[in-house]
């Protein structure tokens, strides 16, 4: 997670606004099998031809000293490796990233319900 969000707070401080801050949004919802963490920005976005590499181990855009293309590799591996969950990029409707995080959680039964007394 901390690493998802330094991403998305390095991508908003690239996007040059009018006095105007950028902004991540963190959402969970529970489906039917997995939950799901989505971290969003609105920040430029990952560009279509290095889509493919961002989850390389030392893939990076950044300068030497900003990245080093760990961040994302690492999530991959404990999100999907140790977790047997998914870590999925897409592009934000209205421009940005947004990484998305599934983790296998079955539905739990009902509680029962409690006996009168
Ligand atoms: N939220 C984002 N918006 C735009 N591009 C992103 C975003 N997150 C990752 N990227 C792209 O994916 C590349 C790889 O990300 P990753 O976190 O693995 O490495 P890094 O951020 O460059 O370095 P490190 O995480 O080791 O400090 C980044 O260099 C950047 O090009
Ligand atoms: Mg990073």
């Amino acid at each position: 997670m901390l690493n998802l969000i330094v991403n998305a707070a390095q991508a908003i401080g690239e996007r040059v606004r009018n006095e105007e801050l950028g902004n991540i949004w963190i959402k969970t919802s529970r489906l039917p099998a997995h939950v799901e963490i989505r971290v969003e920005d609105d920040g430029p976005g990952v560009p279509e031809t290095i889509r493919e590499q961002i989850f390389d181990p030392f893939f990076t855009t950044k300068e030497v000293g900003k990245g080093t293309g760990q961040g994302l590799s690492i999530a991959y591996r404990v999100v999907c490796q140790q977790h047997g969950g998914t870590l999925t990029m897409e592009p934000r409707a209205g421009g940005g990233a947004c990484f998305v995080i599934r983790l296998p959680a079955p539905a739990t039964e009902p509680a029962a319900a409690t006996q009168a007394a």
